[in-house]
């Protein structure tokens, strides 16, 4: 998995700084080539020169930010950054951590991991008080929901300062949790996944519409985990606040005729479908052309159905991976059933929309998966971003099970 691949090491200072070396040797005795960004305090502990020593080229100091740095030593950062397959910090110290939570890119280091797209794995060290304190594990959740992989090795069994420096972080465990990263990515490498997003709006005339509330954040963080996993994505968007994933080709559209057109106009190079956008099912029979003014109006709007984007596609679909979504209030799981039968679904993404805390618009969500066979996998509150990584885990499952192989 590392034979030939590309890893950027970012090394934080601290006791275990000398791991990073490990880390350093073991990924290239794996085959991979490693080149190496320095933080501020690295040098405490360990010096430049080692790395000098052992990197696969240029190694980045920490003052060449904004002290030695011009502007073409910023463009080698941006070029070694730029073709590297994935990221580790070792060791991730809880400044490192609350400074990448806080994407504070005020060294060269922090610097890198932001304009890293890949996948980015922070060997987390810290003393047991440190480990639990409430600003330490919220920074840590904050990475973990952006998508990044914490490796760490466990809080300490006292807070005895000699027992702090005899927990460790085994320079394997860290390499094997980039290998894994590497792995994630290469499923749907290469791959086309089209995912919707975000509600539609049907026009009733020009300044009115039905629609609803659908915030669009779900399917915005498939697009940004399924591109970090290397799929080429054609994100297909309802209107949102929501600024699309870099290297995603966004497409955005009004309402669902227009989703249902631009699916069709994507989907013959899709390995992959993901249908999370809330489509209205109903459309005004006549879209007026000038505002409806209070005295003419009647009561009634007459609707017409829209067309079911998700039925089509499972209708036509090929050896595609087709995922849907289902927002219920009642009979949630039976409901549900029904469309990965009815629409030839590979997996469905129940959730339950009657509680306002999770679901539409929120950052969370509570949801069962429901596979072609009809298990049921029932998943606690979750980040929509979590979310978006376990539901890709899936696909890639189903991907890897269709081509026979292992990921
Ligand atoms: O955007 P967020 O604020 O993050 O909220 C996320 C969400 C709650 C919108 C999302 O999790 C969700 O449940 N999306 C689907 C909502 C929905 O339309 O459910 P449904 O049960 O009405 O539709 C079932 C499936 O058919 C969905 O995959 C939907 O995209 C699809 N569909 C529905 C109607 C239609 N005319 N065409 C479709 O393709």
């Amino acid at each position: 998995m590392l034979q030939d691949k590309t890893i950027l090491l970012g090394v934080g200072g601290g006791p275990l700084t000398s791991t990073a070396v490990e880390v350093l040797r073991t990924l290239q005795r794996a085959g991979a080539g490693v080149r190496v960004v320095i933080s501020a305090e690295t040098e405490t502990f360990v010096p430049g020169l080692t790395f000098r020593s052992l990197a696969d080229g240029d190694v980045i100091m920490p003052g060449d930010l904004y002290g030695r740095m011009g502007a073409q030593d910023f463009h080698s950062l941006h070029g070694l950054v730029k073709n590297a397959d994935g990221l580790v910090v070792v060791p991730a110290t809880p400044a490192l951590i609350a400074k990448a939570a806080a994407g504070l890119a005020d060294e060269a280091l922090v610097r890198a991991m932001l304009l890293h797209d890949g996948p980015t794995v922070f060997a987390f060290v810290a003393r047991a008080a440190e480990y639990r304190h409430p600003l330490a594990r919220h920074n840590v959740q904050r990475l973990r929901d952006a998508g990044m992989i914490l490796c760490d090795a466990g809080v300490a069994e006292t807070d005895d300062a000699a027992d702090e420096l005899g927990w460790n972080i085994a320079a394997a465990t860290v390499v094997d949790a980039v290998a894994a990263a590497l792995r994630q990515t290469t499923v749907l490498s290469g791959r086309t996944v089209i995912i919707t997003a975000g509600p539609t709006q049907e026009p009733i005339d020009p300044v009115r519409h039905i629609s609803n509330t659908s915030s669009g954040k779900t399917g915005f963080a498939l697009a940004e985990a399924a591109r970090q996993r290397g799929a080429e994505v054609v994100l297909i968007t309802g209107p949102t606040h929501l600024q699309a994933p870099a290297g995603v080709t966004c497409v955005p559209v009004r309402t669902a005729v227009q989703m249902r057109d631009a699916v069709r106009q994507h989907v013959a190079a899709a390995d992959v479908v993901i249908k999370s956008a809330a489509v209205s099912d109903f459309r005004p029979a006549t879209a007026i052309a000038d505002k409806i003014k209070k005295e003419d109006a009647t009561l009634s709007i007459t609707l017409e159905r829209n067309p079911d984007i998700l039925a089509e596609l499972g209708a036509a679909k090929g050896n595609r991976v087709l995922v849907g979504f289902a927002a219920e209030t009642r009979d949630l799981l039976a409901n549900a059933k029904r469309k990965v039968s009815k629409k030839a679904l590979d997996l469905i993404v129940a959730n339950d929309v009657s509680d306002p805390a999770i679901g539409f618009a929120s950052d969370h969500n509570r949801v069962h998966l429901i596979d072609a066979a009809g298990g049921v996998e029932p998943l606690p509150v979750m980040s929509k971003r979590a979310l978006a990584e376990t539901i890709l885990d899936r696909v890639q499952a189903v991907l890897t099970q269709r081509q026979g192989g292992t990921a």
